[in-house]
Parts: structure tokens; C-alpha cells; sequence
């Protein structure tokens, strides 16, 4: 990793100072394929008060000097949404025992050092010291034939397993986002993935 590059990890209320760096994050890093969201600061605002709420909720921050560029979430999943929860309280699964991550968003000219990897270290990490078992994450489906799929754009699936993740096509649920070539907010089919720590 470039030597210039600082990774910590905040908790509770130490990540309000970063939340708005976040969203500038996530509205930059998603407006690409596979998320093609149209983001703004009201949407943002909404989804990451859940976090600024919550004593648990973790972020995992790289700063290069005193820039933030790249962040990762996770907070125990019985603090999230009832959106978020829904599909494991469907499918009979114990929400006690699950950390959920939020996003790992990192500029595309940070990546390729493993930082990717430290930000499932540190989460799993966070997972433990909260007392929970299974670390849980959710990716958006798109049809292979997307109008908007890069030709040289490759699934993370490879990368999820390579940690220890698995798909569970059986947890699903629905999110909702504007897609950039999109007038209104429209559903998103969401997979989650799981790992038993
Ligand atoms: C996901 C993300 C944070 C990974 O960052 P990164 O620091 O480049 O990842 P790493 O360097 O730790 O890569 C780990 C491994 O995954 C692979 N990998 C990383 N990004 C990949 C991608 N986009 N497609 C396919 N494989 C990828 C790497 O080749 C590496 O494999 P290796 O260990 O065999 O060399 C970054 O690509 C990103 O911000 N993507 C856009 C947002 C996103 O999709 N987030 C995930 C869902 S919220």
C-alpha cells in the first residue's frame, strides 16, 4: 500500500465529523456499473442516519493526507432498517447474531492495494468485538446483458468467495435508487452474502 495512505477505524458517535465525506464517496464511486445511481445529499442524508444513530455502527476510513478516499461501513444489524432486517427475519435467521456491512467504496485510482481486503479485516474485527457470528452484505443483480455493462466489467463474486462469502440467492429483498438514465426512484433486486466467523 502507498505509504502516503492512513487507514483507521471509528465507531459511534467519532464517524459524524466523516458522514458527509462518505456520501460524497458513495455519489461518486456508484454512479458506476453495477449501481448507476443517481445520487444526492437528501437520499444520502436519509440512508446514513442510521449510522450517525447508532453507539455500534463502525466506519472504515483511507485518507491520503487529509483527503478521504475511500470508507467502509458495518453496524449490527438489529440497529439497521426494517428494510435491511426483513429478509433474514423472512428466511428464520437469527438477527442478534449478524454484522451487517454497508458499502466499501474506494477511488478508482486507490484500488489494486488490498485495501479492499483490510476493509473486511476491519469490519470482521468490528463483528467480533460486537459479539457476532455471521457478517452479512447485499449486492445489486443486473442482467447480464445490462445496456450499461462495461465490456471489461467483472462480478466481485470471486473476490466475496475468495473471503469466505457466500451467496445465499434464497436472502433477497428490493432497494430503491434513481438510476442514472432513470426519471424517478425505481426497485433494484438485492442478493445477500453471508460468512460464519
Ligand atoms: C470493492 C473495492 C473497494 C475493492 O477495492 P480494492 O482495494 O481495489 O480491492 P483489493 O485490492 O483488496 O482487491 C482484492 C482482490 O479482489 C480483486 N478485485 C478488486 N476489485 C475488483 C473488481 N472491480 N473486479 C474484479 N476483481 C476485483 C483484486 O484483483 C484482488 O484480487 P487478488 O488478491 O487476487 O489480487 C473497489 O473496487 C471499489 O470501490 N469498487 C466500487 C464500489 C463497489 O463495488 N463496492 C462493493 C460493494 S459496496
Amino acid at each position: 500500500m502507498n505509504d502516503n495512505l492512513k487507514i483507521i477505524r471509528l465507531k459511534g458517535i467519532e464517524l459524524a465529523p466523516y458522514i458527509t465525506d462518505l456520501a460524497a464517496l458513495r455519489i461518486s464511486v456508484f454512479r458506476a456499473f453495477p449501481y448507476l445511481y443517481d445520487g444526492n445529499m437528501d437520499y444520502e442524508k436519509k440512508y446514513l442516519q442510521t449510522y450517525i444513530n447508532c453507539p455500534h455502527a463502525n466506519m472504515v476510513l483511507v485518507f491520503d493526507g487529509k483527503k478521504v478516499v475511500g470508507a467502509s461501513t458495518a453496524i449490527p444489524l438489529r440497529d439497521e432498517t426494517g428494510e435491511c432486517k426483513a429478509p433474514f427475519l423472512t428466511a428464520n435467521i437469527d438477527i442478534d447474531k449478524i454484522f451487517y456491512f454497508g458499502e466499501s467504496v474506494l477511488l478508482p485510482e486507490y484500488r489494486g492495494q488490498h485495501i479492499g481486503k483490510r476493509f473486511f479485516a476491519e469490519r470482521e474485527a468490528a463483528a467480533r468485538e460486537n459479539h457476532c457470528t455471521i457478517t452479512a452484505f447485499c449486492g445489486v443483480e443486473r442482467p447480464a446483458n445490462h445496456p450499461h455493462r462495461p465490456a471489461d466489467w467483472h462480478p466481485l463474486d470471486n473476490f466475496w468467495q475468495q473471503l469466505g462469502y457466500q451467496k445465499h440467492p434464497e436472502i433477497h429483498t428490493t432497494y430503491s435508487w434513481k438510476d442514472l438514465d432513470e426519471n424517478t426512484e425505481s426497485e433494484k433486486p438485492m442478493v445477500f452474502w453471508m460468512k460464519q466467523l
